[in-house]
């Protein structure tokens, strides 16, 4: 197994209270070109909270049903530990996308795979190929081509019925593991991530408690130093319809503004808000950790593809760093606006069993859809496996 994750106390730069300090906007212009990253070993928070008991995040109800139905995804129900833990530490990160050959022939022309693109250029649907079975050389090849498409939909997978340990190990990959600041864990397997609603537990409601609509656009946990990168989420079990996720391409959406919106956007930086998700979830969820704010580019350059693409959200982008409220909140309403009206550069997920999304979150937005009513055996129980990637630059 892989060392623990190096969990220090909060590094100089990275303020538990946000302070304008220009040493946190990061700004690197050449970009980083790696074409041998060596294997080297990618740590796990495991270790860490393998040491630490861990409660249930499932109400006892819920769990006497599920255990009387034989529910078989009992051993991926969300954990946390109690009391507050302490903050994740920068890590270096080398993508694994760099060292793929640039023509993917391990997965164009792995047998039996179809590859059906869902739009021209966001998204592809993928039969015939089994993530639980790939070889290194794929799994290169896969976050090389998560990184041009934005989104891969593998349909009929085995990876949920192979246990916490195959998911991990596949994970791992790709990069360390992020552990949400809510925990919500699997026990045993701190890098993966429940995500789970059912009629007692509906932390998504929280979040969009009081909105008119429950759409959520948001790229996962955009308020760390670390930002996530190449991101599985897998179904376990979904209402009979609804609670589909919706996706946006975040360089569909740069590419679309003017050369000079473009121009004058790559100049600035951003606040990212871990408090935002708290003072939302509080009366849903606890902390693992104290919240923190990060400012990074509005503009962020993907290391494998170089790609631009716009790097602000609604849920965690609160403000933009050296304008005006009134000129800062303009700016990020119609960024917002945007992102949300662009349904030429949208894609929608509905759930099967089976399925397994695979995406950047470098690059990409989403918002699960409550569009359903939780109930007497009907829960949404996902896995998230959410490996680390880069501090952003532009
Ligand atoms: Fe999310």
């Amino acid at each position: 197994m892989s060392p623990p994750i190096a969990i220090e106390p909060q590094s100089a730069y990275v303020p538990s209270t946000f302070t304008k300090s220009p040493e946190v906007a990061v700004k690197v212009t050449a970009l980083p070109v790696n074409k041998d990253v060596e294997e080297r070993p990618r740590p796990s928070p495991k270790g860490y909270y393998d040491s630490l008991e861990l409660f249930p995040r499932v109400h006892e109800e819920s769990y006497a049903e599920m255990k009387a139905e034989n529910y078989p995804y009992l051993d991926l129900l969300p954990h946390s530990p109690k009391g507050i833990h302490p903050p994740l530490k920068e890590v270096p990160h080398s993508d694994v996308g760099l060292r793929a050959d640039p023509a993917m022939p391990n997965l164009l022309k792995a047998p039996g795979a179809v590859f059906k693109e869902m739009t021209p250029g966001f998204g592809s649907e993928v039969h015939g190929i089994q993530l639980s079975q790939m070889t290194n050389a794929q799994k290169d090849e896969l976050a090389l081509m998560v990184a041009k498409r934005g989104l891969l939909v593998f349909r009929d997978q085995d990876l949920k019925d192979q246990g916490p340990a195959k998911m991990l190990e596949l994970g791992e990959h790709f990069g360390p593991l992020h552990t949400h600041q809510f925990g919500d864990m699997v026990k045993g397997y701190a890098g993966l991530t429940a995500v789970y609603r059912d009629q007692h537990k509906k932390l998504a409601d929280a979040h969009v408690a009081g909105n008119v609509s429950s759409i959520n656009w948001h790229t996962d946990m955009s308020y760390e130093i670390n930002t996530v990168g190449t991101t599985f989420l897998m179904h376990m079990t979904g209402p009979p319809s609804g609670g589909d996720t919706i996706y946006a391409s975040m360089t569909k959406a740069f590419s679309k503004l003017s050369p000079a919106f473009q121009e004058f956007l790559s100049t600035l930086s951003a606040v990212h808000s871990g408090h935002r998700q708290f003072s939302k979830a509080k009366t849903a969820t606890g902390l693992i950790r104290e919240t923190i704010e990060t400012i990074h580019p509005v503009v962020r350059t993907h290391p494998v593809t170089g790609e631009k693409a716009l790097w602000v959200n609604p849920t965690y982008t609160s403000e933009i760093v050296g304008l005006k409220e009134e000129e800062s909140e303009a700016i990020l309403r119609m960024l917002f606006l945007h992102t949300q009206m662009g349904q030429d550069f949208h894609v929608r997920v509905h759930w099967e069993p089976g399925t397994v999304v695979v995406y950047d979150n470098r690059i990409t937005q989403h918002s699960a859809l409550l569009d359903f009513e939780p109930g007497p055996g009907i829960r949404r129980h996902l896995i998230r496996i959410t490996p680390q990637a880069e501090r952003p630059f532009y």
